[in-house]
C-alpha cells in the first residue's frame, strides 16, 4: 500500500493488480471516474435510498456519459442480498450490451457493493467495477477490499468472489444523510482498526468522536478526513499480502469478529453488526486485561471510547456458553487454531493460539464487562 497524498492509497498486488482508494469530494463528478468510463458501456447500480437522495448528481453523471451509460436501482437490506439480486444486475448489464470492456459503477452501501462486485466477476467472466461507497462502513471497510458476496442457504455472505475494484472513491459528504446508527456501525469498525494498528487514530477518536457522530462526519472536516484516511490506510495494509486470504489465518481485521457472529445470531439479528462488533471489542479488551497483557486502565479506556461512540459494551446474550461456541467456531474457521486477535496495547495486536488460554479467564472477563465505568472520568484520561 502506498500513499500518494494524505487521502489517496494504492493497493499494488501481484494477483489483484493495482487499485486506488481515494477520499474525494463530489465522487460522482470526478475525472478519475471519467477516465475509467472513457466511452465504454457502463451500468450504474444504485441502492434505493441513494437514488432518492442523490438523483441530481446521478442524473448529471448520466448526462455526461450519454446512452452508453445505464442506471438501475438494486435491492436494499441484508435479507435481499442474494443470488436473485445478482442475476437481476447481470440481466440489466447484458440487456445494456455490456462487453468485456464494460464497467460497473456501484453507488451505495456494503450490500450494493457486494452485489455489484459479484455481478462484475460474472459478466463476461469479469469486467471492471468502480465502487462509490455511500455508508461509513462501506467507505472504510466493505468497499475497499477485494471481496463480494451474497447470503446463501441461510448463511451470511456464504457465496462470494475475489474481484478487486478498478477504483474506489469515498466521499465523506455523502455521509451527511446517513442515519446515526449507520455512523455508529462505521465507528465500531474504525475503533477496531485503531485498536489493532493505530494508536494516534485511537487518541484522535477519543477527542473527536462526539462531534463526528453529532455531525455525521461533516465536522471537524479535517479530523473526519484524517480518521477516514487512517482507517482506510490501516485496513488496506491489513489486507495487503493476504488479499485473497490464502496466506494466513492470522488476520488483525478479525478483531471484534470472533464473538460477534454468535451474538448477532443469538439476538436474531435485532442487534446490529456494528453493535455486536463493539461488544466483541469490549470483551476482547477485558480478556486481554485478565490475561495480563493489557493494562486494566487501558481496557477501561477502550470500553469508554466504545460507549462514547454510542455503542454497547455488553449484552445479556453474551454468556460464557455463547463465547465458548464462538471460540470453537473460530478454531474451525481459522485453520484449526484459534488465532484470536487481541491487543496488548492500544494500536498493537497480538494473537492467542488456543481456546484453553481464553477459557481460564472468560468468566472473569465477562464479569468485568458488567462493571460500570467510572462516570466522571473524561475520555482520553486514564
Ligand atoms: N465484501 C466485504 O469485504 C465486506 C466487508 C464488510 C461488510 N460487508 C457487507 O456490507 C454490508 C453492510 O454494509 P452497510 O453497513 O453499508 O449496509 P447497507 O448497504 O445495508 O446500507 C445501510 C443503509 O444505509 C442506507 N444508505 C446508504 N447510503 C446512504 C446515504 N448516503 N444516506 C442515507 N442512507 C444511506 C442504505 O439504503 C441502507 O438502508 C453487509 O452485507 C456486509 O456483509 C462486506
Ligand atoms: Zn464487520
Amino acid at each position: 500500500v502506498t500513499a500518494s497524498s494524505t487521502a489517496s492509497f494504492t493497493m499494488d498486488h501481484e494477483r489483484a493488480g493495482r487499485y486506488t482508494v481515494r477520499i474525494v469530494p463530489e465522487a460522482l463528478n470526478r475525472p478519475e471516474l471519467d477516465a475509467v468510463l472513457d466511452g465504454r458501456r457502463s451500468l450504474v447500480v444504485v441502492s434505493p435510498t441513494v437514488e432518492r437522495l442523490y438523483a441530481p448528481a446521478l442524473d448529471a453523471l448520466a448526462a455526461r456519459n450519454g446512452p452508453r451509460m445505464r442506471r438501475i436501482v438494486c435491492v436494499s437490506g441484508e435479507p435481499a442480498k442474494g443470488l436473485a439480486a445478482v442475476e437481476r444486475i447481470c440481466d440489466a448489464a447484458l440487456a445494456a450490451g455490456m462487453d468485456r470492456h464494460g464497467v460497473f459503477v456501484a453507488v451505495g452501501g456494503g450490500v450494493c457493493s457486494d452485489l455489484v462486485t459479484m455481478a462484475a466477476s460474472l459478466v463476461r467472466r469479469g469486467v471492471r467495477c468502480v465502487r462509490i461507497p455511500t455508508t461509513l462502513v462501506a467507505q472504510i471497510d466493505a468497499a475497499i477490499g477485494a471481496k463480494g458476496a451474497v447470503n446463501f442457504a441461510g448463511r451470511k455472505s456464504s457465496l462470494g468472489c475475489f474481484h478487486p475494484p478498478a477504483l474506489v472513491l469515498a466521499d465523506p459528504v455523502l455521509l451527511r444523510t446517513l442515519p446515526l446508527p449507520e455512523i455508529r456501525a462505521g465507528l465500531a469498525e474504525i475503533i477496531k482498526i485503531a485498536l489493532v494498528s493505530d494508536a494516534p487514530l485511537f487518541e484522535l477518536l477519543e477527542r473527536v468522536v462526539p462531534e463526528l457522530l453529532a455531525t455525521r462526519f461533516q465536522e471537524p472536516a479535517d479530523d473526519a478526513t484524517t480518521v477516514m484516511a487512517a482507517s482506510i490506510r490501516r485496513m488496506l495494509e491489513a489486507l495487503d499480502g493476504n488479499l485473497f486470504e490464502d496466506r494466513s489465518y492470522r488476520r488483525t481485521v478479525d478483531a471484534g469478529h470472533t464473538f460477534s457472529p454468535k451474538l448477532e445470531a443469538a439476538a436474531r439479528f435485532t442487534i446490529r453488526h456494528g453493535e455486536a462488533v463493539a461488544v466483541d471489542l469490549a470483551l476482547s479488551a477485558t480478556l486481554a486485561a485478565r490475561l495480563g497483557f493489557l493494562a486494566t486502565g487501558t481496557s477501561e479506556r477502550i470500553r469508554r471510547l466504545i460507549a462514547t461512540a454510542g455503542l454497547p459494551i455488553t449484552s445479556d446474550d453474551l454468556t460464557a456458553e455463547l463465547c465458548r461456541d464462538a471460540l470453537a467456531e473460530a478454531v474451525r474457521h481459522r485453520g484449526g487454531r484459534l488465532n484470536l486477535p487481541l491487543f496488548d496495547a492500544v494500536g498493537h495486536a497480538r494473537f492467542v493460539d488456543t481456546s484453553q488460554v481464553v477459557d481460564q479467564v472468560l468468566e472473569l472477563a465477562l464479569e468485568d464487562l458488567r462493571l460500570p465505568l467510572a462516570e466522571d472520568q473524561r475520555v482520553g484520561v486514564s
